[in-house]
């Protein structure tokens, strides 16, 4: 198959420039101001003039079919990635998870069971560890160099279901110093936000907003800064996983300018939304029940800041959908039981296009940046995804920066009964979406194939050359 865009301007983390693309059998395979003999060859072109061509979105925080809060999140590797891929994305890193008394292998074998025959867009995995006995430590290696599986993710909240203590944080990060991973914290201290939800619960205050009441941002800055005083210890990088508050931030920046590898994501909900919306009538807050929660709105300001200075590196979705007709609503009478996560895997790119390009909070390069390459290059997948190179996997947007988009429940293709940013009108989409040097969205249609997704073997991360 071969496949010719022509006079897009393309854009990578660090270009800008008019030219054309040709993809031959899943690569691109050569780019040049007017290809001639190539446009006798390819058996499509697409004319990209007057749009963007950038790298695929690489999302990497999401959780597609992920048993949690006593119910599965909505969308599957089918129903999830077909809406990654209307959103511009075409990679991910999902998560499986090491359940206690389980094998790190056995969660990778169940979660490529999940994924086969059903992505249709490439993938990966991080594992999720919950127990870390010394005959483990032997598995993350494996991992690493077996499976490619390069990242973990450990958790300093949720006790009693993911939360691990402080050694075995350590001996993980030690260990990666020695395997070549990448452990990923979601930093929020558990012990104190479990005191605070059992007062709020005594006390009576049981609807959705108690959830945000109940998970201070010190919390997470007291945990943000806590992971990173271990990883310093441990004389290895670390990946903070969505970063929702200001100062969670600050002890990141204070970290980076000491010169320590400290890494951390946020995710679009922390940018658009605020606590206000836990005010919505009725159970509405149900809808925007997610851990961390979300902040006052002045924090979204100094996100964005942070963003455009690389005290941030990277913007993923912690996709974690689950409808409030038959899941929010366990929740309905005790705000701890509400099923933690919200939907996004399809609107990050306009989002951030539309808030952070348009509004000139961050330039273009740093949107592909932020939503391609350093999520390539922090988990092991650049070259090979990323950006827009001759030898790179042909996974493409053709991004129209023109083209209105009304986010809603009837016009996204997410697996869930609603979205939580309902009737918001943005401006940039995709048009085309590549994958592999296949088209497979076009004219706002799905037209890839179900299974046709790889899983990707991962290398190292870049972070310990600094990024
Ligand atoms: O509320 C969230 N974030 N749900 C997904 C699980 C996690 O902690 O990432
Ligand atoms: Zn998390
Ligand atoms: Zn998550």
């Amino acid at each position: 198959m071969s496949l010719l865009i022509t006079n897009g301007r393309i854009i990578t983390a660090s270009d800008d420039y008019v030219a054309d693309v040709y993809c031959h059998d899943g690569v691109i395979t050569a780019i040049g101001a007017g290809l001639p003999a190539h446009r006798f060859q390819a058996e499509r072109t697409i004319d990209a003039a007057g749009r963007y061509v950038m790298p695929g979105g690489i999302d990497v925080h999401t959780h597609l079919d992920m048993p949690f809060g006593g119910t599965t999140s909505s969308d599957d590797f089918e129903t999830g990635t077909v809406a990654a891929a209307f959103g511009g994305t075409t990679s991910l890193v999902d998560f499986a998870i090491q359940y206690r008394g389980q094998s790190m292998r056995h969660a990778f074998d169940e979660w490529m069971k999940k994924a086969a025959g059903k992505a249709v867009i490439d993938y990966s995995f991080h594992m999720i560890v919950t127990e870390l006995p010394d005959a483990a430590l032997g598995d993350m290696d494996r991992l690493v160099r077996d499976e490619g599986i390069t990242s973990f993710k450990l958790f300093m909240a949720y006790p009693g279901v993911f939360m691990v203590d402080d050694a075995t944080i350590f001996r993980a990060l030690r260990r990666t110093g020695e395997n070549g991973g990448l452990v990923c914290m979601h930093a929020e201290n558990g012990g104190v936000i479990d005191v605070l939800v059992q007062e709020a619960l005594r006390r009576g205050q049981k609807a959705p907003k108690y959830h945000a009441l109940t998970r201070p941002s010190r919390a997470e800055a007291e945990a943000t800064g806590r992971a990173i005083a271990l990883s310093e210890m441990a004389g290895v990088p670390i990946y903070i996983v969505h970063l929702s508050a200001a100062d969670a931030l600050e002890k990141v920046r204070q970290a980076r300018d000491m010169g320590l590898p400290a890494y951390a994501e946020t995710c679009p909900q922390y940018l658009f939304l605020s606590y206000d919306n836990y005010e919505e009538p009725g159970f509405d807050g149900a809808k925007y029940v997610m851990s961390p929660p979300l902040r006052e709105k002045w924090h979204q300001d100094v996100l964005w800041k942070g963003l455009a200075k690389n005290d941030l590196q990277v913007i993923s979705t912690d996709h974690c959908p689950f409808c409030m007709g038959e899941q929010k609503v366990l929740g309905k009478d005790d705000f701890s039981r509400i099923p933690n996560g919200a939907p996004g895997i399809e609107t990050r790119l306009t989002l951030v296009h539309d808030g952070g390009v348009r509004q000139k909070r961050i330039s273009l390069n740093r949107f592909v940046e932020v939503c391609s390459t350093t999520p390539a290059k922090m988990f092991g997948l650049f070259p090979r995804k990323g950006t827009v190179a001759v030898g790179s996997d042909a996974d493409l947007v053709v991004f129209d920066p023109k083209k209105k988009q009304t986010l809603g429940v009837t016009t996204l293709h997410m697996r869930v009964d609603y979205n939580p940013y309902e009737g918001t009108v943005v401006e940039g989409s995709p048009a085309f979406v590549v994958s592999g040097g296949k088209v497979i969205v076009e004219n706002d249609t799905f037209v890839g194939k179900k299974g046709a997704g790889r899983f990707v073997k991962r290398g190292p991360s870049q972070a310990p050359a600094g990024l």
